[in-house]
């Protein structure tokens, strides 16, 4: 197998597990923490913000690009999910990146793959009722990524926040000495969330998913004042339906720390709380989340 080796971007890559560990466990062995950035690729800044956090926090930072046909379902966009490798590197190059790690199919499932990791509640709401498969996809890829690097900290971002609380119960549950930690989410100057999907909305589409944020951070704002849970959603809907949204997967305020669901009346005050988002423009679909207070 090829070490790592430095790409026309300067990055390093590692294309097999041996060649990453190779890197990660010299990098150790000269005493350097090291930080992990597992990403899909088609990356935007709000991955590079994952990468800078993973700067401040490590010597070394590592992120992998691997489109994990675990996470999709046959209906979904796997053979047409965004593949700018060359992109992603140069980027990975200009935020800092020591290493790249983009394993091939086969490198991550050989011949005989059957085990699958699943999270049982956490998984369950939200985007588990209607991507089903998603969450055990996501903890399975992430927990063989966590082994074969093998960081001090790994890092995800805030926008998938049911996934970031998934993989940190997984960490915990396995055993995995690992740090997770969650980045905030990074938005677009009119407030959309970073999303690599954000790529497919033509402009009209792109338009109408810019008033997302002014919904959930309304509802947020009215939460914090006291108001009925009940009522703020409702109102939330109405908002999304009249934006111009194809369709609302939830809008639901949730615990932060366990996603246990949250309402109809005020909220207590003490429990951290989200809202959180999901919809439909046309074909692609569109998450968010806001914190209360
Ligand atoms: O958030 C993502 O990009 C993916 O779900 C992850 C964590 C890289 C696993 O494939």
């Amino acid at each position: 197998m090829a070490p790592a080796q430095a790409s026309n971007s300067g990055v390093l890559v590692a294309r097999s597990i041996k060649a990453l560990r190779d890197a990660v466990d010299a990098w150790k062995a000269n005493g350097q923490r090291v930080a992990f950035v597992p990403t899909m690729g088609a990356l935007h800044r709000g991955h590079l913000s994952l990468v800078e956090y993973g700067n401040a926090a490590a010597d070394r930072t590592v992120a992998s690009i691997f489109v994990n046909p675990k996470q999709f379902a046959a209906h979904e966009d796997l053979s047409s999910y965004p593949r700018t490798e060359a992109r992603d590197l140069e980027l990975l190059a200009t935020a800092g990146c020591d290493l790249a790690y983009v394993p091939e199919p086969a490198e991550m499932y050989p011949p005989g793959f059957q085990t699958s990791v699943s999270v049982a509640e956490l998984s369950q709401g939200l985007c588990g009722t209607t991507r089903p498969h998603f969450f055990g996809g996501v903890a399975t890829v992430v927990c063989k990524l966590l082994n074969q690097c093998r960081p001090d900290v790994a890092i995800f971002g805030e926008k998938d926040y049911q996934q970031l609380l998934v993989i940190r119960r997984m960490a915990r549950d396995l055993d995995i000495d690992v740090e997770i930690a969650g980045a905030p989410i990074v938005r677009e100057e009119d407030g959309l969330a970073m999303s690599s999907r954000n790529a497919y909305l033509a402009k009209d589409e792109r338009a109408i998913a810019a008033k997302l944020n002014a919904v959930i951070s309304t509802a947020a704002k009215r939460l914090a004042a006291g108001e009925r849970v009940l009522s703020v959603l409702a109102d939330g809907k109405a908002a999304i339906a009249a934006a111009g949204f194809s369709s609302i997967d939830y809008l639901e305020a949730r615990s932060a720390l366990d996603l246990t669901l949250l309402g109809p009346g005020p909220l207590d005050g003490k429990t951290p709380a989200r809202v959180f988002v999901a919809v439909m423009i046309g074909r692609t679909r569109l998450i968010d989340n806001w914190p209360v207070g």
